[in-house]
């Protein structure tokens, strides 16, 4: 249940987000109870905010219930009461079945629907009413996803006082892409209310910048600062992480460690544990290392012998029809996998679609010889840095998809073009027979990078730099 303490009304610090930390439920004696939501941005923000001590705006994960104001793990939380009929058209419609295919590379086409942007605009319009009650006179607001890019301008609207801050946490797609959207001026002017508009990547700024200019004809100095409405607005790079110490301290805890010893001894000490974990998501090509695992046993290749795969996948956003369809596509794969190659007690594939404890997670990326990230597009990908974190022991190899914000980072990981069925089936062997030596100096070199790279780190450079656009503002102003 959530805790008792302070619930702060008038925040200096106003976090904005489609979805709260936590998904809240109504329990039958009247309390609520709080459990940790899915997803990158809530692993991300939910330290960060609990270290500073600000508010944070979001829908609690359940249709159709109002909830007062409620505080939870140092969190002020104001719960945005969300439709059934909003969630329908604004979550699932808009947001995930015409952004989010969009955004991602069009790996699925998008439905372009009048009504879903209706309930997009007025969703976004009750969040930003929301931001401008809770907010203190010259609060930083700042306001995170694709689910509300029309934020920003909505809430200047509302208060001029504040500085807005927004981030994208999925990739920003290529100009010829976005231009496909009906409503591509109203999402670039939504998005330009900020200050600051950060992206994981520099090319998401680039895009960005050109789409501005093309379509709402801001001037620009430089290639990311641009000048409307009498504003100055900045466009930047900002690769998000993951608590990284947190994480490894974890990792490193004996029960951790045990947890990991009795999954290895519950497999049966295979030779290699090969593991994914992932939101069940079409972009996150679970089906492509399935596919390369699935070859490399037909060939009765030497580096599956004796190899067990884990894939632990959340449910995600599952009444939309794109992933029932690939939730079905996964799962018969996986059937047709163990009926084809398992024993009895002894599956090839062991697929749990479930969330799971921290703690859990932690002891499986200590347990993996191999972890598959095989994304077909993903803005960063946390759950590679989690497991980059987690090899305490340096041990470990991480099979990374060059269509991640973390394929830029993490540049010794073993890279592969998910849409290369060979290229991900040579890249799963080699993983699989890699030599010690040549594997501890690839995770030395990501374990260098996710440890000084931390989001304590990501949250400083991109508040620190919305704090210099206030500078720009008062210069500008004579003040
Ligand atoms: P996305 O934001 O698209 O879901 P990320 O990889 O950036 O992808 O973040 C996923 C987050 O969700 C990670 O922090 C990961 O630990 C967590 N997660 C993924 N699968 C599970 C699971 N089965 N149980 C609990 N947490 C999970
Ligand atoms: O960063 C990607 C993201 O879509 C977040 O915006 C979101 O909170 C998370 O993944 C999980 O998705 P959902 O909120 O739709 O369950």
């Amino acid at each position: 249940t959530t805790g008792t303490g302070q619930v702060t009304h008038q925040a200096e610090m106003v976090i904005v987000a489609n979805r709260l930390p936590f998904d809240l439920e109504q329990q039958p004696d009247g309390t609520t109870r709080a459990r940790q939501a899915p997803g990158g941005l809530v692993t991300a923000l939910a330290p960060i905010l609990s270290r500073r001590q600000g508010a944070w705006i979001g829908w609690p994960g359940t249709p159709d219930v109002d909830l007062d104001p409620t505080e939870n793990d140092g969190i002020s939380l104001f719960p945005v009461r969300l439709s059934q009929a909003e969630v329908d058209d604004y979550y699932e419609g808009f947001s995930n079945d015409t952004l989010w295919p969009l955004y991602h590379d069009a790996v699925n086409p998008s439905t372009f629907d009048r009504s879903w942007w209706e309930s997009y605009q007025a969703v976004n319009q009750r969040f930003a009413e929301r931001a401008a009650e809770v907010a203190a006179p010259g609060a930083t607001v700042w306001v995170h996803d694709y689910q509300l890019q029309l934020v920003p301008q909505m809430l200047r609207r509302l208060r001029s006082d504040v500085r807005i801050g927004f981030f994208l946490h999925i990739p920003f797609p290529p100009v010829e892409l976005f231009m496909r959207l009906p409503w591509r001026q109203q999402i670039i002017t939504g998005l330009l209310g900020a200050d600051l508009i950060g992206f994981h990547l520099p090319g998401g700024a680039r895009n960005f910048v050109r789409l501005a200019k093309s379509l709402v004809g801001v001037s620009t100095t430089g290639t990311t600062t641009m000048q409307f409405d009498g504003r100055t607005i900045r466009a930047g790079a900002f690769p998000i992480s993951i608590d990284s110490a947190g994480q490894a301290s974890l990792a490193a805890t004996p029960e951790v460690h045990e947890t990991a010893r009795q999954l290895r001894k519950d497999l049966g000490n295979p030779a290699k544990i090969i593991l994914g974990i992932d939101r069940l998501d079409y972009t996150k090509g679970i089906d492509v290392r399935l596919q390369a695992f699935e070859e490399l046993l037909l060939a009765g290749d030497p580096s599956v012998q004796d190899a067990v795969m884990i894939q632990v996948a959340t449910p995600s956003r599952e009444r939309i029809g794109s992933y029932i369809r690939m939730r079905e596509d996964i799962e018969r794969r996986v059937g047709a996998i163990n009926g084809n190659h398992g024993r009895i007690g002894r599956p090839a594939v062991h697929y749990l679609h479930q969330s799971l404890p921290r703690e859990e997670l932690a002891a499986f990326y200590v347990a993996a010889d191999v972890m598959t990230v095989t994304p077909l597009r993903d803005g960063m990908n946390l759950v590679a840095k989690e497991y980059v974190a987690c090899r305490v022991d340096g041990g470990g190899v991480l099979l990374l998809s060059e269509f991640t914000g973390a394929a830029r980072e993490l540049r010794t990981a073993l890279l592969v073009n998910p849409y290369d069925t060979d290229g991900v089936k040579e890249g799963l062997r080699t993983s699989l027979t890699m030599p010690t030596v040549d594997a501890r100096r690839r995770m030395r070199a990501m374990r260098r990078q996710v440890l000084t790279h931390d989001v304590d780190r990501w949250a400083a450079a991109f508040l620190s730099e919305l704090e210099g656009t206030r500078d720009v503002l008062a210069e500008a102003a004579g003040r």
